[in-house]
């Protein structure tokens, strides 16, 4: 099966209350360890690519690894989404290159800005068969290209999500309802809270049309101790509780975007591995069990938390 677009996996989801995941890649381990567990589990999955992402492994590279990996897994739906588009001109790129979903991030902008741009972007990638996320709302949180302080952060205002939706035509919405990117969400001591209330009237405006959630990895605490007893230092690092995902899965959260419980699963692989075998120095030997540790991440998140395991 080639790429697919959102649409018909997105559906599929609402209707069954499930989410399905959308999980970034940055590198041949990263891809093989969420296809191949996608895969056995017979799960439909996105994979995503963020500008920092492209930078670091080029376009090219990363289309061939998923090209490869849509071979080598026959038969599951597998869409290529842009993660955090700035402008116009890396959505070109990624549609004319070949992917099949774009976002276009225009949340630090002002409402009308936001609409004009991500409408801009909409109305091309639409003309090219390719559908569009945006954004309404600002998650707190560090990436590469996503620097949003906590105190800039702000949720996703109601009001403005049918006249959002309408004007730009988008295909799905991602909104802030207290979720943030990166792996330290919550201060200790702190009781995490997502704002469902938020994503119920959201979908009230918007019956059956799907609702995307940035910033849901759940940094598993088994996890930070190898890290943090391995060498690393990962204080206080804190997620989202999957309880919580479940239950947004539930509701018309159609996609769960999850890149740091990927990044922690590798390193506490990769940290364990080099203190329990100093002598290895063989790439192969570390990246194996980092590949192993993706790849039973993924199968967790499919089987127990976004419930699109069966669903291809
Ligand atoms: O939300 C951002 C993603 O986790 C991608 O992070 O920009 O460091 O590749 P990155
Ligand atoms: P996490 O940092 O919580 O994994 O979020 C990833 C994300 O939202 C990618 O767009
Ligand atoms: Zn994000």
């Amino acid at each position: 099966m080639p790429l697919v677009t959102t649409t018909e996996m997105f559906k599929k989801a609402y209707d069954g209350g499930y989410a399905i995941g959308a999980f970034n890649v940055n590198n041949m381990e990263i891809v093989q360890g969420i296809t191949e567990a996608a895969s056995e589990l017979n799960s439909p999955v996105i994979l995503q690519v963020s500008a920092g992402a492209r930078k670091y492994a080029k376009h090219v590279y990363l289309m061939k690894l998923v090209e490869a990996a849509i071979a080598d897994t026959a038969g599951i739906p597998i869409a290529l989404h842009l993660d955090h588009g700035g402008d116009f001109e890396i959505c070109k790129a990624c549609i004319d290159g070949g992917f099949s979903s774009v976002m276009i991030d225009g949340s630090s902008k002002s409402f009308e800005e936001n609409i004009a741009l991500t409408k801009q972007v909409v109305e091309y990638a639409h003309a090219h068969g390719v559908v569009v996320e945006g954004e309404l709302g600002k998650l707190a949180g560090i990436e590469d290209a996503v620097n949003v302080k906590a105190e800039d952060a702000s949720y996703t205002n109601p009001a403005e999500v049918e006249e959002f939706v309408t004007r730009t035509g988008v295909d799905s919405l991602a909104i802030a309802i207290g979720t943030s990117h990166g792996a330290y969400k919550f201060k200790p001591g702190q009781k995490p809270q997502l704002r469902f209330d938020i994503l119920e009237e959201v979908s009230r405006r918007l019956p059956g049309f799907p609702i995307v959630l940035h910033g849901a990895s759940s940094v598993p605490q088994d996890l930070v101790k190898v890290i943090n007893e391995c060498g690393g230092a990962m204080p206080n690092a804190i997620g989202i509780p999957e309880e919580m995902l479940r239950q947004a899965a539930g509701m018309a959260v159609c996609k769960i975007n999850i890149d740091s419980d990927i990044r922690v699963a590798m390193t506490a692989a990769i940290r364990k591995h080099m203190l329990e075998n100093p002598s290895h120095f063989d790439p192969r030997q570390y990246l194996t069990p980092a590949r192993a540790a993706v790849k039973s991440m993924v199968a967790h998140k499919i089987s127990d938390v976004l419930g699109s395991a069966g669903k291809a």
